[in-house]
């Protein structure tokens, strides 16, 4: 028997195409003991089984379990929620909201069951929506509740930016803010080519069209794969964020955190650069922004606001 108890626990729930991709990616990076938890009976079994039938060939020595039993998640120290309904062709994230809506509620209070010390991270969509309904049912402190977005739509940027660019994406540093959709503010001054603004690099026209597409990022991977949504880049993410807080880094990365008057916005969860360590958020970065990308996060807010509105009308338990 492995001697665990020196590793984390990371509990992913939903062992779909995201939530076995960020199992694997956790793994390969050895970042701790991985749960894979969901409903359908064998799903996170056999996907842990074969996940840890390739330990011996890729070199790693986590143990790897998975489970269609909730109160397993016990001592979690981070539970990775993506569980629910993708998105096909033509729908949009929002028409997720209330079957997923219950999906996450069901969760959240085996979370709060199980594992009431962990750290939460939602990719479940409508994602900023999903997570502000997981914060008001986990009752946790703010910075325990976080949701992956900011780091995807980011990387998306910046694979667009290397290519138009021809050059290699690890020194492009994009930033993206706001909601995860298409309201999302991408923000061209603060992205970077090894500390070069790409305003500097390529015409307003281009940068456009990048804003654009990074902005469809997800919709164009829907309709290319047609029974489904992302993975590979989703589950990159959330496992970024994961290595964060468990290797304490004080990274500066884009999630979607509780603001408490930061950009003047109060009470709601939006995509915002934050320092991730151990505690889990530990600080939002006010970034100085033009009047009107200001704007635009607001507007991106406003969007937030109505879906957490809609859930509120279908008797979801979020206070005023
Ligand atoms: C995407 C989905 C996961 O952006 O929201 O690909």
């Amino acid at each position: 028997m492995i001697n665990t108890l020196s590793r984390p626990k990371i509990v992913s729930i939903g062992a779909g195409n995201i939530g076995a991709t960020f199992a694997q990616y956790c793994a390969e990076m050895s970042l701790g003991d991985i749960l894979l938890l969901d409903i359908v009976e064998g799903l996170p079994q056999g996907k842990a089984l074969d996940l840890a039938q390739a330990s011996s060939i890729r070199g790693y020595s986590v143990r790897i379990m998975g489970s269609n039993d909730f109160s397993d998640m016990k001592d979690a120290d981070i539970v990775v929620v993506s569980a629910g309904f993708p998105r096909k062709p033509g729908m949009s994230r929002l028409d997720l909201l209330e079957k997923n809506g219950k999906i996450i509620s069901e969760i959240c209070e085996n979370i709060k069951s199980y594992a009431p010390n962990s750290i939460v991270i939602i990719i479940t969509n409508p994602l900023d929506i999903m997570v502000q309904l997981a914060y008001h049912i986990l009752g946790f402190p703010p910075k325990r509740v976080m949701g992956m977005a900011g780091i995807l739509d980011s990387a998306r940027m910046s694979l667009f930016v290397a290519s138009e660019l021809e050059i290699d994406p690890t020194q492009v540093n994009a930033m993206v803010l706001g909601s995860h959709g298409d309201l999302m503010v991408p923000l061209p001054d603060y992205t970077c080519v090894n500390g070069i603004p790409i305003t500097q690099l390529l015409s307003k026209e281009k940068i456009e069209k990048i804003i654009e597409r990074t902005r469809k990022g997800g919709a164009e991977i829907v309709s290319l794969l047609k029974t489904g949504s992302a993975y590979y880049a989703p589950s990159a993410s959330a496992v970024r964020m994961v290595k964060a807080i468990l290797q304490d880094e004080k990274s500066v990365l884009p999630c979607a955190v509780y603001a408490n008057g930061e950009y003047q916005i109060t009470g709601y969860f939006v995509g915002l650069p934050c320092v991730l360590g151990r505690v889990g958020v530990e600080k939002i970065i006010e970034l100085p922004l033009t009047q009107e990308k200001l704007k635009e996060l607001h507007y991106s807010v406003e969007e937030v606001k109505q879906g957490i509105k809609q859930l509120r009308e279908l008797g979801f338990p979020i206070p005023q």
